[in-house]
């Protein structure tokens, strides 16, 4: 077994799009395997070079590095005509990844009806907001053990038999008005969709396994965030998998002591895209003030997102849950041109108290008013390379963001580019990168 231990996860700690493709690609080049091990296309993730962006919805964010063995595990679910359409755009841009791509044969395939069950419930009174990608039908047709993998694309002639099951639920919860194409079309479709995977399908589990003791440095790239996750998101407004560090293990078959760092993502602000409870939501001029200077407008779906300050007790949370140790603070220079920036260090409950514990139920958030700290705002961070450089007012606003999370920046984010941030000197990823 190798001594360098260098593994690292990279976890988003809100409630997503916080720049985790920006950082994947940034570190790839220091690693070998880089690892998708939850979530699917709900996924959204950009990835900025000279100018030029790539969003990445299941294809790992080290795909524009040659030196970089891609791999889906077990843990996510594919929708297979989508990803061929993202291997074409890469191709369309020169990155080839014949040779360098393996999905797992237990990852699940998204099908039809799970897209066609996730719109049906979307158009009801009780929508979550979804991506409307058939992500919770998905994993629901694998937790009821109806689902299909990838490794079953192997044996075509018993594959209706395995797709019926699930099929036929979902026909009869939409009933015979619904448009669903028929089992035969979804079988013929899916075989001649599959065709070109067939050879990158393979057993990820054992390939990380052998990595991983030939010394391999393996990235773990997470998707959605901590606040999105089955457990411990803001449930019922969450995705269907566990986003949060569990998740890495189950989805790639790797034991904890596989890994060795984890790198938690956050913006310097907040933002949450679909329902649910966001404390930190502002719906006057400064909100959409971060909305505009973000750009915060859904990778996947092109929805605006909601923004508000950063909200120090939901990533304290998302700290604690992953056991994070560095954080990256993402998009600092959006913050840029403020008067003021707020830091919300609590929540005032109807009693008029005080707290940072997060209710377990969504409708104990209700009522929970943010407790706003303000800082002196600062010019300009934007494309920052050393944290020496920083203006001491955006020092200050870091000092105190680093103080409500108990946990220390290892890499401040002041722009889309990669060469635009800083890793901090001193930190875990110092070395790393060296
Ligand atoms: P992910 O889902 O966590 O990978 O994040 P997304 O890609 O969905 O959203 C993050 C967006 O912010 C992308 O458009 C990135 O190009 C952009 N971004 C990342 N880091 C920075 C930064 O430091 N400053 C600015 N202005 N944009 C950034
Ligand atoms: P990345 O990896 C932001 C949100 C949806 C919805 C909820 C459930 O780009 O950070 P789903 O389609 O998963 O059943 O939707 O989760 N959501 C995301 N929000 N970033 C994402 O991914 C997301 N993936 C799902 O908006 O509120
Ligand atoms: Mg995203």
């Amino acid at each position: 077994m190798s001594l360098v231990r260098t593994n690292l996860a990279i976890l988003g700690l809100q409630w997503g799009d916080e720049g985790k493709g920006k950082v994947v690609d940034l570190l790839s080049p220091k690693f070998r395997q880089v690892v998708r091990f939850q979530g699917g296309n709900n996924a959204g993730h950009t990835v900025v070079v000279d100018g030029q962006s790539i969003a990445l919805h299941q294809v790992p964010s080290g795909a524009l590095h040659p030196g970089c063995f891609l791999v889906v595990g077990n843990g996510v679910v594919l929708n297979l005509e989508v990803f061929q359409q993202e291997l074409d755009r890469l191709q369309a841009r020169g990155f080839d990844l014949t040779g360098r791509l393996m999905l797992s044969d237990k990852a699940h395939i998204i099908l039809p009806h799970h897209i066609a069950l996730d719109l049906w419930r979307e158009g009801g009174a009780n929508k979550i907001g979804t991506t409307g990608r058939g992500i919770g039908p998905a994993y629901e047709a694998k937790a009821g053990r109806m689902g299909v993998r990838l490794g079953d694309l192997h044996h075509p002639e018993t594959l209706a038999d395995r797709i019926r099951p699930g099929y036929e639920e979902v026909r009869l919860r939409l009933g015979a008005g619904a448009e669903l194409p028929s089992l035969e079309r979804v079988v013929e479709s899916l075989l001649r969709i599959a065709e070109p995977f067939l050879p990158f399908i393979g057993d990820t589990q054992n390939h990380l396994v052998a990595a991983w003791e030939r010394g391999d440095r393996i990235l773990f790239e997470g998707a959605q965030a901590t606040l999105l996750d089955i457990d411990h998101g803001t449930y019922p407004f969450v995705t269907s998998s566990n986003c949060s560090l569990g998740g890495l293990f189950t989805g790639t078959g790797l034991p904890p002591k596989a890994l060795d760092k984890i790198l938690g993502i956050a913006k310097a602000y907040t933002t949450r895209v679909g329902s649910g409870p966001f404390p930190a939501e502002m719906h006057d001029a400064t909100g959409e003030h971060l909305r505009q200077a973000g750009r915060e407008f859904g990778t996947t779906t092109g929805r605006p997102r909601r923004c508000g300050w950063f909200d120090a007790p939901i990533t304290a949370h998302a700290c604690r849950t992953n056991g994070v140790d560095g954080l990256a603070i993402m998009k600092l220079d959006v913050l840029d041109g403020l008067d003021e920036v707020g830091l919300i260090v609590g929540y005032r409950t109807g009693e008029g108290t005080v707290t940072t514990k997060l209710p377990s139920c969504a409708a104990d958030w209700k009522g929970l008013k943010p407790e706003v700290k303000y800082f002196k705002g600062w010019a300009s961070t934007r494309g920052i390379t050393s944290h020496g450089k920083l203006p001491a007012e955006a020092h200050a606003y870091l000092e105190a963001l680093v103080e409500s999370v108990e946990v220390p920046i290892a890499y401040l984010s002041t722009g889309p580019d990669r060469a635009e941030g800083c890793i901090y000197p001193g930190t875990f990823l110092e070395p790393l990168l060296a």
